[in-house]
């Protein structure tokens, strides 16, 4: 699989006419829903004898990618060897690349009898799906940590959740009866499926994603509508809404905030607004990797990678965890096999006095940059009630933020 996938080819059809990128893996999308209704009772009715694992919000989310066919070609949970091959060779059983390991964290106790079915319920015991057990091993997690972020900083975001993980992780292929529902996100949250079909509607083949976990400010629009000038096509802002670090804007707030931006400031004819249940990780490179894998498979044919794409900020050192560009030049090292061009955007910032925004690079000598970080956003301005200003954020924007401070919601501000 090291070679460029020839069928990522595309041609721009006529409007109403097209045919997007195929998914990866050449395989077409992996479905695990179960969609015939009889199949469905009598697996369900099965399931109620099963030893039953609840997963976490995370796992929840990992499920929903997998069974949608986020993931494709992958469609179970890693087996043993399979993960083993993907933590330090980034591809799959069958050779495709692969960066991000998948498997269910799961408590000891309930693989006493070593069971070949067990049932996957949310937090509140709502089965959501039956998976037959093809492997059961120890979690390393600092291992795991190791070869996936790069270090295992006890400041990162993955390593500190990961301290409550279970000991074991459960590989295999579920059969799911219902997703997860996110009644916050509704139809905003659509299926590879489902994005292809409107995608296919709005008539190019060209789509142009891009992934964010924070409220789009100036910078973030700027850079969307940079790179659909210089591609064309339709533009996919496709924000991740599964977990992200606690101290995030949570997402419910965002997605107001992206519905407004969107409805407001960009064309409907050209851009598309989805969301999509990714739980991040916060692997900067090998992250950009598997957001470019992912994209594809939800029809896009370029991604934008940024300054510190999927980077968790800084480590307990204050040093940051990866270098500014390090997920651009992996992205970009793969972006061949994957069949996704990378839309490599330089970091980006505002020039005072001209009212425009420069690459850092290209800031003319003694210029005033004008820049707000996470912490000043929260304490200089939404703590005090002042607004923010225009060249940072649209008002539009700027007032969810604002209300939802107000409102007490600490995670109004991000970080
Ligand atoms: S991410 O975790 O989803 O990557 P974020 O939402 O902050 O975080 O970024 C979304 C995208 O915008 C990423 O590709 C990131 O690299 C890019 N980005 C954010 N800020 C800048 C900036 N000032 N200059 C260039 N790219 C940026």
């Amino acid at each position: 699989m090291n070679q460029p996938d020839s069928s990522s080819e595309v041609k721009d059809g006529a409007p109403g006419a097209c045919e997007l990128i195929t998914p990866f893996g050449g395989r077409g999308l992996v479905d695990l829903v179960v969609h015939d209704q009889d199949e469905r009772a009598e697996l369900l009715e099965r399931a109620r004898n099963l030893p039953v694992v609840p997963l976490s919000l995370r796992a929840q989310y990992d499920l929903e990618m997998l069974a949608v066919g986020a993931f494709s070609p992958l469609d179970r949970f890693m087996p043993r060897g399979e993960y083993e091959s993907v933590l330090y060779e980034m591809r799959l059983a069958g050779g495709e690349l692969f960066p991000i390991p998948l498997a269910l964290p799961c408590r000891e106790e309930v693989l006493r009898g070593h069971p070949r079915e067990v049932a996957l319920s949310d937090e509140q015991g709502v089965i959501l799906a039956v998976l037959e057990v093809d492997d059961v091993y120890p979690a390393d997690i600092l291992r795991e940590m190791r070869a996936v972020l790069g270090g295992r900083d006890s400041a990162h975001p993955l390593v500190i959740e990961a301290k409550n993980w279970p000991s074991h992780y459960l590989a295999g292929r579920p059969r799911v009866f219902d997703l997860p529902r996110h009644r916050l996100h509704g139809p905003l949250c659509r299926t590879p499926a489902e994005l292809r079909a409107r995608l296919a509607a709005m008539g190019h083949s060209t789509v142009v994603a891009f992934q964010t976990r924070n409220p789009m400010h100036r910078i973030h629009e700027e850079l969307t509508k940079r790179a659909l000038r210089a591609v064309g096509g339709t533009l996919l802002i496709h924000p991740a809404v599964g977990v992200t670090r606690p101290q995030d804007v949570a997402a419910a707030l965002r997605v107001e905030a992206y519905e407004v931006l969107v409805d407001t400031y960009y064309d409907p004819g050209d851009t598309l607004l989805s969301l999509m249940p990714l739980a991040m990780r916060f692997a900067g490179p090998r992250e950009a990797v598997w957001h470019a894998i992912i994209r594809r498979n939800y029809g896009a044919t370029h991604l934008i990678v940024g300054r510190d794409h999927a980077g968790p900020g800084p480590d307990s050192h204050g040093v940051p965890f990866y270098g500014p560009y390090d997920a651009q030049a992996m992205a970009e090292h793969y972006s061949d096999e994957i069949g996704v061009k990378t839309i490599l955007a330089r970091e980006l910032a505002y020039l005072t006095d001209e009212d425009r925004y420069v690459e850092l690079n290209e800031v003319p000598y003694g210029a005033r940059v004008s820049s707000i970080s996470g912490t000043q956003v929260r304490e200089e301005y939404l703590a005090k009630g002042k607004r923010l200003p225009e060249w940072f954020t649209r008002p539009e924007v700027a007032e969810v933020l604002q209300r939802a401070y107000a409102q007490g919601d600490d995670a109004a501000s991000g970080s």
